[in-house]
């Protein structure tokens, strides 16, 4: 089977010793077919864009993440902009609102982040790759200020409620190791209303392996997990799943040209 990790963080630091065999060798040898790397800052966006430039099978996004946003301006901005003119750039991304960490940016700031980065995926007609952590009033109410602008919801921690409107207003839904958890409760709920063809993977590598490789540094090998989980609560066979979605991921990112 052909595999699409739609979010992975290959620019990390935990990668810098062994990332050219993993991306060159071990995830094509493993069937992982596409990948896309966002961003949370200006540097990290221009790192993942250039392991795109190196990896054909690799694309990038660029954005500032809620996390990572802090003294964000103009200038910053701007870059994110420019960055998202390259071919090999296809969302914006990952951008969003996280209210979990105290020591983030202020909720307003982070709103405003948001919007701008938004306002640039809709210009650019780019998706977006949304990081909603304990936000997800607010990041609902942002996306319906912008009904030109879809992309996926990365990670997706919402009810089915939420998914239903999401899905509704065109936005897929991205899935990682957390599915293979065993106090997954609501992501079986959330699986089972939503439509095949709006689920992607993800493994948000280095974080959140699935089980059994819970608590160590997660990479693409390790979609399957994710694809049997899914497949088992849709019903269908893993090599349907991770069929419906590589092609998803095709669709979400229509930059992307076989
Ligand atoms: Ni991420």
């Amino acid at each position: 089977m052909t595999l699409f990790d739609t979010h992975a963080h290959y620019t990390d630091n935990a990668f810098h010793k062994d990332r050219e065999e993993l991306l060159g060798k071990l995830l094509p040898a493993a069937g992982v077919g596409a990948v896309v790397v966002p961003g949370v800052d200006v540097e990290s966006s221009r790192s993942a864009l250039a392991l795109a430039e190196e990896y054909g099978y690799i694309y990038a996004a660029a954005g500032l993440h809620p996390e990572d946003c802090a003294g964000a301006g103009e200038a910053e901005l701007e870059e994110i902009r420019r960055l998202c003119q390259h071919p090999k750039v296809v969302a914006v991304g990952e951008i969003g609102l996280d209210y979990y960490w105290a020591e983030n940016p202020s909720k307003e700031f982070q709103r405003e982040i948001f919007r701008r980065q938004l306002a640039l995926a809709r210009e650019a007609k780019l998706p977006a790759i949304v990081h909603d952590r304990e936000a997800h009033g607010g990041s609902l109410s942002i996306v319906r200020e912008f009904p030109e602008v879809t992309g996926v919801f990365h990670c997706f921690s919402g009810s089915p409620e939420m998914a239903a409107e999401l899905v509704r207003r065109g936005w897929y839904l991205g899935f990682d190791g957390p599915v293979t958890y065993k106090n997954a409760k609501r992501a079986p709920e959330v699986v089972a209303a939503i439509p095949l063809d709006r689920i992607v993977i993800e493994t948000d590598a280095p974080y959140l392996s699935p089980v059994p490789h819970r608590g160590k540094r997660n990479d693409s090998r390790n979609l399957p997990y994710i694809v049997e989980k899914l497949a088992e609560w849709k019903g269908v066979t893993p090599e349907n799943m991770a069929e419906v979605t590589f092609e998803n991921g095709m669709r979400l990112f229509p930059k992307i040209r076989p």
